[in-house]
């Protein structure tokens, strides 16, 4: 894919149903009691993959247009699997699975593509055997997972990194378990589990930095409707705010707070946007955010935020090599455990392009004011990656070239005809 420089990006989109939420909300209907409808679900590959596994546990799912309809099955209700379930590319997929399939009274196997089996599992594996889950993998690390029937017990888990995939996970193992499961975070991860499951009918309670969840609630089906995914709004929010002359308006994205550090970021860098017409479904909010150019400046970031922004960094980046000043990026090392390594990606790219940029163990110094040239840009097969030189390719003087650009698809199939609908509206 060929990307070459633009002018100004104006218009108004929308973009893809959140695909965090909309894991979630396929898994959580399908072990409910009854008929679940959920508008504006993410057709992307990852929620297919979540799909797909969940037909292959017996679900039945179909979709109507706008509509998918999950005709729950209740808690104990899934069948065992034929065959080996695929998660794909998604992490989101096979973490939050397992601690599904771990209270289940039959034997299942869990894989994913070769990005997948390299990530690492052992962050649910040691603690839902804690609990009593007879889970194990490759080395007790990785994917394949192999998981057989077992009486789960409430544990209380203190994680090690602040991950909404580990956390959901054992939640949803805290299911299948009698009494109380408590999982305390070292910093506040995001929170869609504990929304979603409340509105369902589950026993959850949330404190400042921990989560309890009853076992054995009767959850009850009910309608979800799902907003569109800040961190795909985030390409076009960058791209608004570092292109000159950009005005743009993207419509309905959720604003759930422990999504928005994008947002917080970008007004602290000087970003000029307004949130209108805020709407609340399923105890998620969501709004349209109108966004204008405007000369941002370098910022230090860590701590905290991280988990807030963890798949917004990637296009930060690209953001501050505009920025007045220079930006720091700190305590980010997860980024070297998603789909690629995604510091080492950015800093790579980035230099490829011209930008001067220095890799840190958990993240990165980038210097602002950065001419960018049009340069081959390697994705490592990962979407956000491809995304973020797409909206570099913006700025940068000649072609930037995206290397495998159909990994767009894991989050957002309809990214480049977006990018294309806001340089010529
Ligand atoms: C996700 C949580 C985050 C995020 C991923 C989606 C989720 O991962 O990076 O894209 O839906 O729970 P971690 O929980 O591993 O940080």
């Amino acid at each position: 894919m060929n990307i070459t420089k633009n002018d100004k990006i104006c218009g108004t989109i929308t973009v893809p149903g959140d695909k965090s939420i909309s894991h979630r909300a396929l898994m959580f209907t399908a072990l409910a009691e009854g008929k679940s409808e959920i508008f504006g679900l993410a057709t992307c590959q990852d929620v297919q993959s979540t799909m797909q596994c969940l037909k292959d546990l017996g679900v039945k799912i179909t979709t109507e247009g706008n509509k998918t309809i999950v005709e729950g099955r209740g808690l104990l209700g899934l069948k065992k699997p034929g065959k080996i379930l695929d998660a794909g590319n998604s992490g989101t997929t096979m973490r939050l699975l397992s601690g599904i399939l771990c209270g289940q009274n039959f034997e299942s196997s869990l894989t994913g593509d070769t990005s997948l089996q390299k990530r690492p599992m052992k962050r649910i594996i040691e603690p839902l055997q804690l609990m009593g889950a007879k889970i194990g993998g490759t080395q007790n690390k990785f994917a394949p997972l192999n998981i057989s029937p077992a009486k789960l017990q409430r544990f209380d888990h203190k994680l090690k990194v602040a991950s909404a995939q580990v956390k959901s996970c054992l939640l949803l193992a805290g299911l299948f378990s009698e009494g109380k499961t408590t999982v305390f975070e070292p910093a506040k991860s995001r929170d869609h589990t504990e929304r979603m499951m409340k509105y369902l009918g589950a026993d959850i309670s949330v404190k400042k930095n921990s989560v309890s969840i009853n076992g054995f609630p009767s959850l009850k089906a009910n309608s979800l409707t799902i907003p569109g995914d800040i961190s795909s709004a985030a390409f076009f929010l960058v791209a608004a705010s570092i292109i000159k002359n950009s005005t743009l308006k993207i419509k309905n994205v959720g604003i759930n707070l422990s999504r928005t550090g994008i947002l917080d970021l970008l007004k602290m860098m000087g970003a000029d946007f307004r949130l209108k017409n805020k709407k609340i479904h399923n105890n998620e909010k969501s709004a349209d955010i109108d966004i204008f150019y405007n000369q941002l400046i370098g910022i230090e970031i860590g701590g905290a935020l991280i988990p807030r922004i963890i798949d917004e960094i990637p296009v930060l980046a690209i953001a501050a090599t505009q920025a007045e000043g220079q930006t720091i990026i700190k305590d980010a090392k997860e980024l070297r455990v998603k789909e690629t390594d995604r510091i080492t990606a950015v800093v790579e790219n980035l230099k490829k392009m011209g930008a001067n940029i220095t890799e840190l163990a958990d993240g990165m110094i980038i210097e602002g004011k950065q001419k960018l040239s049009g340069a081959e840009i390697n994705s490592f097969g990962d979407h956000r990656i491809a995304m973020a030189f797409a909206v570099a390719g913006l700025l940068a003087e000649g072609i930037t070239t995206i290397k495998n650009p159909e990994c767009v698809d894991i989050s957002f199939p309809d990214f480049f005809q977006k990018l294309e609908e806001i340089r010529n509206d």
